[in-house]
């Protein structure tokens, strides 16, 4: 009997299909017996490779397992259940998948428990799988970009049958709502607003790998980003493979600035979005980024080539002149905008000068960080199929040109930091440095400055003193005690028992019966101070009794009861808040 059950096989010719007919899926989750069982006392790890939109799958992912009863492993060595989530955009990126599932053949060979699952973009190719479930026996479940959410389903089967796993589909995929989330980061989160790529640029994978370009519903975004302002997210950054095609697919109008407003007006206080295309980059938005302050003015802007004929042979949609355009016009409408992009060396037949001119457009847009690739040949794409006649001594010597020149934009852009104050949302102890705190400014530089560790996910004053080009050094300038007052303030100001303190507040002091009752207390009071005085004993006495009778009223009514209780819950509260600043 066959080990492995090859339930579906990708196929790019079903990938290349772009009938439009995706339906949004809310499906119960329903987490199989097997699953539940298996769960009990186990760890999972996910180890992903690629581009945030696997960052995002790997965070719906965690959900479903968390869901099951999993625990998350520190280390993945330590998971009973791991997958690994590739990304199939570079030949490099492949290569080291094949590595990390190398990592788990002993522990697949010890432990028989144990379940390999590897998922992705790098699973949509052809042949993939088979290679996979070929050359690595150990691997139990194969599955693809469309189908996370069988993730428990596909699980349950293998736990139940015993038998290893293949399920991918190639189709143009839906929209899958109501999924699970764990969240890898506190403070800031990543939001899907669209899925999959129309483009077809002729050297890239993703539209084959992602299905047809996408858009989730506005509800659906704005109900997410509303959770999140709600639990404190500092930064959402709304993701799409191309973000500003946002809407397209709904023919009513709705775009990419739509969605972009909508969100900003939810008072995020950092929204970022990526990945932006420079061909229906609109004036709309450029309007929208320029109006809310809250909008991080931080735009990446592949360019990929500057040269005009490189770029027609990319399929890229636009001429070295328009991106220069649209470059202009963002730095017009949005001061101090920081511009980053991605640019490929070496794609087939790259003259000489089509290099040049990808020199001279980043010497002239001067870009605050780029991303610089070889270019790498993906089986199934159109630029696959050229026959290159550039060397691999050119490219790479194009590639330190390249790197060269994006270093002096860099450089350029960070000397004129120093001395100069930003706001840096604290992503805490620095990843080299544990004595230094790390953050990010407005515009995405990166700054090392000391600080204490409770100032993680608050946005503090650091100003710069050293540049380090692709980092730099600072000194925060915020009282460090009054940040975490006000955080505690505004942590108060949400707390539960302190809204309903001032509820209730509000209720005793507008209640016209207990107005009355403290009215007639005090008029008894002074009654009895007149009676006792005047040496009228027994007076005194019976208006003492009326006294604790309107006392008694006043502190069984239920409008105090409930105050009363509220108010020893906040003074515990206090206390303990009291307790952490002392
Ligand atoms: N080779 C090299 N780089 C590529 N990219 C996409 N496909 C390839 C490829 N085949 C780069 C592009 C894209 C980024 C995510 O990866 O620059 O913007
Ligand atoms: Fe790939 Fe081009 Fe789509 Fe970006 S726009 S994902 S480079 S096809």
């Amino acid at each position: 009997m066959a080990r492995v059950d090859y339930k579906c096989l990708p196929d790019m010719g079903k990938a290349r299909n772009r009938v439009f007919s995706p339906k949004t899926i809310r499906e119960e989750i329903v987490v199989p017996n097997e699953v539940k069982d298996f769960a009990k006392g186990r760890k999972y790890a996910i180890v992903t490779f690629g581009c945030q939109a696997n960052v995002r799958d790997e965070e719906i992912m965690g959900g479903y397992l968390e869901l099951a009863g999993f625990v998350k492993a520190i280390d993945p060595s330590e998971g009973d259940i791991v997958i690994i989530n590739t990304c199939a955009v570079r030949e490099n990126a492949e290569e080291k998948v094949y590595g990390e599932i190398g990592r788990y053949k002993a522990k697949s060979l010890s432990d028989k428990n144990f379940v390999l699952c590897v998922c992705g973009c790098m699973m949509q190719e052809e042949n993939v799988a088979k290679k996979i479930m070929g050359s690595y026996p150990y691997v139990n479940i194969i599955f693809g970009t469309h189908n996370i959410h069988k993730l428990l389903d596909l699980l349950g089967e293998h736990l139940a049958r015993k038998k290893d796993l293949v399920d991918i589909m190639s189709f143009q995929g839906d929209i899958i709502e109501n999924l699970p989330s764990t969240r890898l980061d506190e403070y800031k989160a990543y939001v899907n607003i669209t899925y999959g790529c129309d483009k077809f640029c002729t050297y890239c994978i993703v539209p084959y790998t992602r299905g047809r370009e996408r858009s989730r519903a506005r509800e659906d975004i704005v109900k997410e980003c509303k959770e999140l302002v709600g639990q404190g997210y500092q930064e959402i950054t709304l993701l799409g493979q191309n973000v500003n095609s946002y809407g397209k697919d709904f023919k009513d109008g709705t775009s990419f600035a739509t969605i972009l407003r909508e969100v900003a007006e939810l008072g995020v206080p950092r929204l970022r979005f990526m990945t932006s295309h420079p061909w229906d980059f609109s004036d709309e938005m450029i309007e929208v980024i320029a109006k809310y302050k809250n909008i991080m003015p931080a735009i990446h802007l592949p360019v990929q080539s500057g040269a005009t004929s490189m770029l027609k042979r990319m399929n890229r949609r636009y001429s070295r002149e328009e991106y220069l355009t649209l470059v202009k016009k963002l730095r017009d409408a949005i001061p101090g905008v920081a511009l980053t992009t991605d640019i490929i060396v070496g794609f087939p037949n790259e003259t000489e000068e089509e290099f040049q001119e990808t020199l001279s457009l980043a010497r002239e847009v001067k870009y605050n960080a780029a991303f610089t690739f070889i270019y790498s040949p993906r089986k199934g794409t159109p630029a696959a199929k050229l026959v290159d006649n550039v060397d691999d001594v050119t490219k790479h010597r194009r590639f330190d040109e390249l790197l060269k020149v994006i270093e002096e934009g860099v450089t350029y852009h960070s000397s004129k930091m120093i001395g100069k104050d930003y706001s840096v949302l604290v992503d805490g102890p620095s990843k080299k440095d544990k004595s230094m705190l790390s953050g990010y400014t407005e515009t995405g530089k990166l700054i090392h400055f000391q600080g204490p560790s409770y100032l993680k996910g608050s946005i503090v004053r650091v100003k710069v003193v050293e540049d380090h080009a692709f980092s730099m050094k600072g000194e925060l300038l915020d009282d460090p005690i009054l940040v975490l007052a006000k955080k505690a303030k505004a942590y108060l100001d949400k707390e539960e028992v302190v809204i309903r303190y001032k509820e209730y507040k509000n209720q005793v002091d507008s209640s016209s019966e207990i107005k009355a009752l403290r009215n007639e207390i005090e008029e008894s009071q002074r009654k009895m101070v007149t009676l006792a005085s005047s040496g009228q004993g027994d007076e005194a006495a019976k208006e003492k009794r009326r006294y604790d009778e309107l006392m008694a009223a006043y502190q069984n009514n239920p409008l105090v009861l409930n105050l009363k209780s509220a108010s020893e819950e906040l003074e515990n509260l206090l206390l303990e808040v009291e307790g952490y600043f002392s």
